[in-house]
């Protein structure tokens, strides 16, 4: 078996990012994740990336004069790394069209909401604001619209009368490390495919 190369974009804690590590130490696993790239050096998963012995780059946009140029060392790291698929977890930075286009089916994305609902931030405040009775989370296709492509696997949680948005979002992210992981074993397996 040929396992699929894969690069994991954070900017944070990297919970997700430690899911996927975890997955990818079982035998059959398709894909081994090569490459984490954050855009924060003070990311804590760059440290739990590097204590696994995976390469890691950190890329502060904010030293680019340009969303272009930042996202085309991005594209050259990825590259050098020989990346087949890019994972997003707790990556913040809305990427542009030109780089989204380059990885289009081979880049998906966790969202902490049953998308096409709660787009963007601020999820869990807002699932409760509404009343909700599910929330949930989704991985995804990463198209150019913000939150957008095609769902892959997608996990209900019920929200309980009395959650903060701390309780909900704990309660969301136990769903999120299980199935991140199995969205890409679907997509380093060839089982699913985009069609965009
Ligand atoms: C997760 O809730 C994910 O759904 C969202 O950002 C958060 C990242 O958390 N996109 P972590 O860095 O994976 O712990």
């Amino acid at each position: 078996m040929t396992r699929k190369r894969v690069a994991i974009l954070i900017s944070g804690r990297g919970s997700n990012m430690s899911a996927l590590i975890e997955a990818t130490r079982a035998p059959d696993y398709p894909a081994e994740i090569v490459g984490v790239l954050s855009n924060r050096a003070a990311a804590p998963g760059l440290a739990t990336a590097a204590s696994h012995g995976i390469a890691t780059a950190s890329l502060a946009q904010s030293k680019f004069p340009t969303r272009d140029m930042f996202e085309d060392v991005m594209t050259q790291t990825l590259e050098s790394w020989d990346v087949d698929i890019v994972c997003l977890a707790g990556f913040m930075r809305i990427l542009g069209a030109d780089f989204v286009n380059n990885w289009a089916g081979r880049m998906i994305n966790i969202h902490p909401s049953l998308l096409p609902l709660y787009k963007g931030l601020h999820t869990h405040e807002r699932a409760l604001a509404d009343g909700a009775t599910t929330h949930g989370c989704t991985v995804h296709f990463v198209t150019p619209g913000l939150d957008e492509g095609a769902a892959i696997l997608q996990a209900e949680v019920p929200v309980l009368p009395s959650d903060t948005p701390d309780t909900l979002a704990d309660r969301v992210l136990g769903q999120e490390h299980r199935i991140y992981p199995q969205a890409l074993r679907l997509l380093a397996s060839g089982q699913i495919t985009s069609l965009v």
